[in-house]
């Protein structure tokens, strides 16, 4: 018997091929992602409000690096590598925390300001021809958008208006567009971590496509009709996609939502729209929240998750109950993730070995694994 050819290799106009099956599994590869992706654009890292208060920090992997943000006397986000100028150990071993004064070095007691300068060390004062200036924490380059805090560990950043802004606006036609939510200065509401067992870019695909709507999301597809069409993302560009005449608000059961965004206006009332910012952030709207996904690769076949339901303030404030507003997205979410894993398990088959393929309505997939391979490559 022969052995099966893959269905990439088979010719037909209107199925493109996707990547090959290691891509999604080759640890050489995912290095190279995260040299030449993940190190190399902007990184939503933290939403920035959680950073409140002198001496708050966070801590984030981006690529290989690991990197602390951390609020200063100031006020002001500072981002630096999370990493000793003595020896090398990692300065901030905790995820998030508060300091006192100063980031210190639990090794041999290195301590920087919250301006990442290095301010003391044991016995500094032996040694006076030491540049504290030179043996500061290596800044990071940070802004903030939409409330987050977005960082880009390379050297040169490429252009944030380009790269993020940029993204935002051709997905919802315009920049302005996305101003009514006033995403700033919204609140999280509820915040779920995923530990998701597959490669960063089977989330992205999914992400791109609705031709599995119909197939694992009954709920969405309740209140989103079209989507049980199969339609791509792309065909909702501008519009964003309509609400099910019965459907009340966003929610699991189609009841109410909560208080509508006051920006929000009559043309993206009852509806839907959602933003993928390469490589590593997902933005759903809709008239009363905002859906804001980080995923985090660990490993090529592990990626953590991290999505915030953002409300207005007064609706977070007020306690009111955020659960059947939440469960919609929560179980899309879930049935997502439970597909991405479905695909992990295969990636490393020989029946895949080649890729599969993109049916018509999966077509833009092939953009981004164009984009993907164009970035390796750069
Ligand atoms: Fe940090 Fe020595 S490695 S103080
Ligand atoms: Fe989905």
């Amino acid at each position: 018997m022969s052995a099966p050819t893959p269905a990439a290799s088979a010719p037909s106009s209107s199925l493109i091929p996707t990547l090959p099956g290691p891509s999604y599994t080759d640890p050489v590869i995912f290095s190279e992602e995260q040299e030449k992706i993940f190190e190399s654009r902007w990184f939503a890292a933290a939403r920035s409000a959680e950073i409140d208060g002198t001496g708050a920090f966070r801590t984030v992997d981006v690529g290989r690096e690991n990197v602390v943000l951390v609020r200063g006397r100031d006020r002001r986000l500072r981002a630096f590598l999370n990493v000793c100028r003595h020896r090398g150990a990692r300065v901030c071993m905790q995820e998030t925390g508060v300091v006192k004064r100063n980031l210190q070095c639990g090794y041999h007691a290195w301590t920087y300001g919250l301006d990442g300068k290095l301010v003391a060390a044991p016995n500094l004062t032996s040694m006076p021809d030491v540049d504290r200036a030179a043996y500061g924490l290596v800044p990071v380059h940070l802004r903030e958008w939409l409330g987050y805090a977005w960082v880009c560990v390379a050297d040169e950043p490429p252009s944030f208006e380009e790269t993020v802004v940029g993204a935002v606006a051709e997905r919802l036609g315009s920049v302005e567009a996305i101003e009514g939510w006033d995403v700033e200065n919204l609140e999280v509401g509820r915040r779920i971590g995923y530990d998701v067992h597959a490669n960063w870019k089977l989330i992205i695909e999914n992400f791109m496509e609705c031709y599995h709507c119909a197939t694992i999301h009954p709920e969405l597809t309740e209140v989103l009709p079209e989507f049980a069409d199969g339609y791509a993302a792309q065909y909702f560009v501008g519009h964003g996609a309509a609400f099910a005449e019965e459907a009340a608000g966003f929610t699991v059961d189609g009841g109410a939502g909560l208080t509508a965004i006051p920006g929000v206006g009559e043309d993206h009332d009852r509806k839907y729209y959602a933003i993928t910012v390469n490589p590593q952030v997902f933005i759903n709207l809709v008239p009363d929240h905002v859906i804001f996904h980080r995923m985090y690769p660990v490993a090529p076949d592990r990626t953590r998750v991290e999505c915030d339901w953002l409300y207005l303030p007064e609706v977070v404030r007020s306690g009111r109950d955020l659960d059947r507003s939440v469960e919609l997205f929560h179980r899309v979410n879930q049935q997502d993730f439970d597909a991405c894993e479905r695909c992990q398990l295969a990636a490393s088959s020989r029946a895949y070995a080649g890729g599969g393929v993109l049916v018509p309505s999966e077509h833009h997939i092939g953009a981004f694994h164009t984009w993907v391979t164009e970035q390796l490559q750069g």
